[in-house]
């Protein structure tokens, strides 16, 4: 097979500053827990640091130069984040603290309508950011949450998600990709389901934002979000995506400054989406970062990456196949590079521990996935997790060192 890849997994790693460093006396990093939190490029090192060298000021505030600046930057910021998914207007991003921050935002806003007895449905792979904050409105406001099943090879079934959702569904939570199956859920055809059904399709993208080409139009939902942190950029810092008409007609969330159009002690009037969700100073150096990155991103060449990353999965899921007593949970054929194992009597930390004295970082434990890992009838896993600076010899000392692992451990 000819290749025409110009993918050069060197060069983009060579980018990656901590990529460099040794661990465990002088054992080289291979960093395999992108799931968790991404490393950060040089570029976005440089561009945060210049903010604070440089242009470091309270935003939409001042009446200063520093203060124009940091707010052109701060709004240029939303505005390459609003290309990066598609937005139709730059007024659909909220900046948030991350993925959590913003499913608890709409779960605390969307349903102050909802009847007693009205449904949220979520799925059996949710993480817990986005089941928690739906139980406690759910509770507030005598709603029923129904689950769409996950099936063995972790997958989600279209029929399932269309015969759960009801006349009275609300909302429909769901994640674009699995944090440990790696499923890659096909969102356009859910969003199509629920908007048939009157019902809002909200979008947990923490982990599709690293890996996949986000469209918010093509996927038709009608709220996407993400942190930063999961796209090279830095943490604490968070988008919420939703269309115009669905953002403009929601309640505010918090009080504080900023998000206020006038206050007096007999009553208070909002200011205009975005900013009536953006209380307080923001993380201005988030967004400034966060704009770095996907600017980072867009010099390299999306499919190429993509097949890159779908190399590495491939690759190393055949060698994990061939393990005595090993499982891979979620085998579905449209995924990223996620993998989550078991191993039979050897537990997920035990694995975790002996791979990191070796200089490889994974995760282990329940991955904020409790009902996921119950449905597999299990506590714990371990997951390695690719980026598009992963290598092949990585992938290789990754499998070496977990043959290595599980011969010490049995
Ligand atoms: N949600 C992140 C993970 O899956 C932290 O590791």
């Amino acid at each position: 097979m000819t290749t025409t890849s110009t993918y050069d997994v060197h060069t983009v790693r060579a980018a990656f500053p901590i990529l460099q460093r040794t661990v465990h006396g002088g054992k080289p990093l291979v960093y395999l827990d992108h799931a968790a939190t991404a490393q950060k490029p040089q570029a976005v090192l440089d561009a945060i640091g210049h903010y604070y060298r440089t242009t470091n000021s309270n935003v939409h505030r001042g009446a200063h130069a520093l203060s124009a600046e940091a707010t052109a930057a701060f709004e240029d910021a939303r505005a390459v984040i609003a290309g990066y998914v598609g937005a139709a207007r730059n007024e659909e991003i909220v900046f948030t603290s991350g993925t959590t921050d913003g499913l608890n935002l709409l779960a605390a806003t969307v349903l102050t309508s909802a009847q007693p007895g009205d449904e949220i449905l979520l799925t059996e792979m949710e993480h817990h950011a986005n089941i928690v904050p739906w139980q406690m409105v759910a509770q507030q406001r005598g709603l029923a949450i129904r689950v769409v099943p996950v099936r063995d090879d972790g997958t989600i079934s279209v029929d399932d998600v269309a015969s759960l959702l009801t006349e009275r569904t609300k909302v429909f939570a769901c994640a674009h990709v699995s944090n440990v199956l790696g499923t890659i859920n096909p969102i356009a055809e859910w969003s199509a389901l629920c908007q048939a059904n009157g019902t809002r399709c909200i979008v947990d993208g923490a982990q599709a934002i690293q890996h996949c080409s986000v469209d918010v139009q093509a996927l038709g939902c009608d709220a996407y979000v993400f942190s930063a942190h999961k796209l090279f950029g830095p943490t604490g810092f968070g988008v919420l995506w939703a269309r115009y008409d669905f953002l403009d007609a929601l309640p505010p969330y918090r009080g504080g400054g900023a998000m206020i159009d006038r206050v007096t002690f007999s009553g208070t009037t909002f200011n205009a989406i975005p900013m009536r969700f953006e209380a307080g100073t923001p993380h201005i150096e988030g967004a400034i970062g966060t704009a770095a990155a996907i600017r980072w991103l867009q010099e390299i060449d999306t499919t190429e990456r993509i097949a890159h990353e779908d190399d590495l999965l491939r690759h190393t899921t055949a060698a994990m196949t061939a393990m005595d007593g090993l499982t891979i949970l979620g085998t579905a054929s449209h995924k990223v590079g996620i993998i989550s194992f078991v191993v039979d009597g050897i537990h997920a930390s035990d694995i975790g521990t002996l791979l990191d004295n070796m200089g490889i970082a994974i995760r282990a434990g329940h991955h904020c996935t409790q009902p996921l890992h119950q449905r597999f009838g299990i506590d714990a896993s371990a997951r390695a997790s690719f980026a598009l600076t992963s290598t092949r010899e990585e992938a290789d000392m990754f499998v070496e060192g977990l043959a290595k692992a599980i011969r010490m451990l049995r």
